[in-house]
């Protein structure tokens, strides 16, 4: 056969085919009870073309992705799908409680439960204003209702997708509310006439709180579309407030002190359960060393001053973690820092002494720039850079005081006198070292020059 030949043929059954179609589908029409077979052939069978009908898989007959019918003899039709679950609590006058069966969707009473619960929903939808809509139910799986909150121990939940003809429902929530509101409220909670009946509460699936992971004494709080956050309910309180919501302990009546995580007493220190929360209390030798928002008892320290004796006159005894330290007292100067004490015959033994009989410009007790003037008081002291010195912060006078210009520098920095610290430089630009001592230099490029004028000559050689 000649390519011409070919093309001929094909157009004459192409047309015998169109022939054939348009005669079928007047056939249909003057004689629609009768099932024309004009598909591919599937299994052995026919299938019907005239429903819509292609052949899945080599094996059956059915619709193509995207349409679905409402039984066999339909037409296949362009459909969306609306998934969500529905809370079943019983069946007839069985309360419902999920086990294995519910999740082997081979088992025979699984596969009854299946189509119970897609005629109801097929009972139901023709009396709603979504009659029109409504094509056909698949269920996906039947979950545990505690996989999605733990106080929901009884019944199963049915998650089931819904078909609606396109362009039939404005949105996934009004098909679900449609249903459930006829279901609840003109079906006495009977889905359809299947014997299986909602659960009078059924949480919103489309609430972003379906399926969340607060603690389960704790409440949900819808953020927006996608997103909330927890909090512990009335009578409740966050054991991890960084996390509210996710671990919710009893605030009356729970024993905070059975477990050491529900607690943050010290271990040096004994939990005593109240009515509302508990205290802690440090054993015997212990002090209370916690910081100052956090609960009395949560850091407990050796009372390294309970000796008595442990701190001299002047001062006082304070705990820390690993020893105790004695401070001056209000109004009092530490001199224990100065090297001056023996010089101004001040008695070595001492550790604090009365502001008013200190000189802490002579003991060196001060934080003056060592280039500042420092001026005594009877309480306290004074510091002020010298004329000609500039102030580097003048917001604490005579703490940072610089030349602007220095020997020390060089003459090519800054010479900064800060409080007990020596002096400093600050070098100008393309000056370094630490007395600005390093001039700028072209030192690498006239190394390189030379370097290159050597390979030059060598190469005239
Ligand atoms: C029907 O709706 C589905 C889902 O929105 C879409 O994928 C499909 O293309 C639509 N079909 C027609 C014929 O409009
Ligand atoms: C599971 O529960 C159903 C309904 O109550 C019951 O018919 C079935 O026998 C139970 N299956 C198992 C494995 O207990
Ligand atoms: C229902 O099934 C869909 C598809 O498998 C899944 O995404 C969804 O999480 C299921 N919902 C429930 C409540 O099990
Ligand atoms: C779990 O369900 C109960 C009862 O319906 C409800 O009060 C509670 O807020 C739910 N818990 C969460 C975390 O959503
Ligand atoms: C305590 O302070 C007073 C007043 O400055 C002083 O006279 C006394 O010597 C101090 N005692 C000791 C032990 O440092
Ligand atoms: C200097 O000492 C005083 C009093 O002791 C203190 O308030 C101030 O913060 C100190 N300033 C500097 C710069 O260390
Ligand atoms: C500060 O300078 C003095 C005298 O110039 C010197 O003895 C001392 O070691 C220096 N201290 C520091 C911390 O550089």
């Amino acid at each position: 056969m000649t390519k011409r030949t070919r093309f001929r043929a094909e157009l004459l059954g192409f047309c015998f085919l169109f022939l054939l179609v348009r005669e079928t589908i007047a056939a249909g029409e003057a004689n629609k009870d009768k099932p024309v077979s004009t598909g591919e052939l599937c299994g052995g069978q026919f299938c019907n073309a005239d429903l819509g009908e292609v052949c899945i898989a080599g094996t059956v007959c059915g619709c193509v992705n995207g349409e679905k019918r409402a039984s066999l003899k339909d037409h296949c039709q362009p459909v969306e799908p609306v998934n969500f679950p529905l809370w079943v609590i019983r069946k007839n006058h069985n309360q419902l409680i999920y086990n294995d069966t519910f999740a082997n969707p081979q088992d025979t009473i699984n596969k009854q439960y299946v189509d119970d619960f897609n005629n109801g929903i097929a009972d139901c939808y023709p009396h709603t204003s979504l009659k029109n809509g409504f094509v056909t139910s698949d269920v996906i799986d039947i979950t545990n209702p505690m996989l999605v909150n733990s106080t929901w121990d009884k019944g199963v939940i049915f998650n089931a997708t819904m078909y609606f003809r396109n362009d039939t429902i404005r949105s996934p929530q009004e098909a679900y509310q449609v249903l459930v509101d006829y279901i609840m409220h003109r079906n006495n909670y009977e889905i359809g006439h299947s014997g299986l009946f909602l659960n009078p509460y059924q949480p919103d699936p489309f609430s972003s709180c379906y399926e969340n992971t607060c603690h389960p004494a704790g409440r949900c709080i819808e953020m927006g579309p996608n997103t909330y956050r927890c909090e512990c309910g009335a009578g409740y309180r966050d054991k991890n407030p960084t996390d509210p919501g996710r671990t919710c302990i009893r605030l009356f009546g729970y024993n905070e002190c059975e477990r050491d995580e529900d607690n943050i007493c010290s271990k040096n220190a004994q939990c005593i359960d109240l009515p509302l929360l508990y205290r802690c209390k440090c054993n015997n030798g212990y002090k209370d060393a916690s910081p100052k928002y956090e609960l009395p008892g949560s850091v407990c320290v050796l009372d390294y001053c309970s000796d008595l004796n442990f701190c001299p006159a002047n001062t006082t005894c304070v705990n820390g973690e690993f020893q105790a330290e004695c401070v001056c007292l209000p109004g009092m100067v530490d001199i224990r820092k100065s090297n001056m004490k023996a010089y101004l015959g001040i008695d070595q033994s001492a550790l604090c002494l009365s502001v008013i009989d200190v000189n802490e410009c002579v003991l060196g007790l001060t934080n003056c720039s060592s280039a500042a003037i420092c001026e005594e008081f009877k309480i306290g002291y004074r510091c002020s850079c010298a004329e000609g010195w500039i102030d580097g912060n003048p917001a604490e006078p005579g703490r940072i005081c610089a030349l602007p210009i220095c020997m020390e520098c060089n003459q090519h920095g800054q010479c900064i006198y800060k409080s007990q610290s020596n002096m400093t430089c600050v070098c100008e630009e393309g000056y370094a070292g630490e007395h600005c001592e390093i001039a700028p230099s072209n030192v690498p490029l006239i190394l390189m020059l030379l370097l290159a004028l050597l390979f030059l000559l060598l190469m005239l050689w």
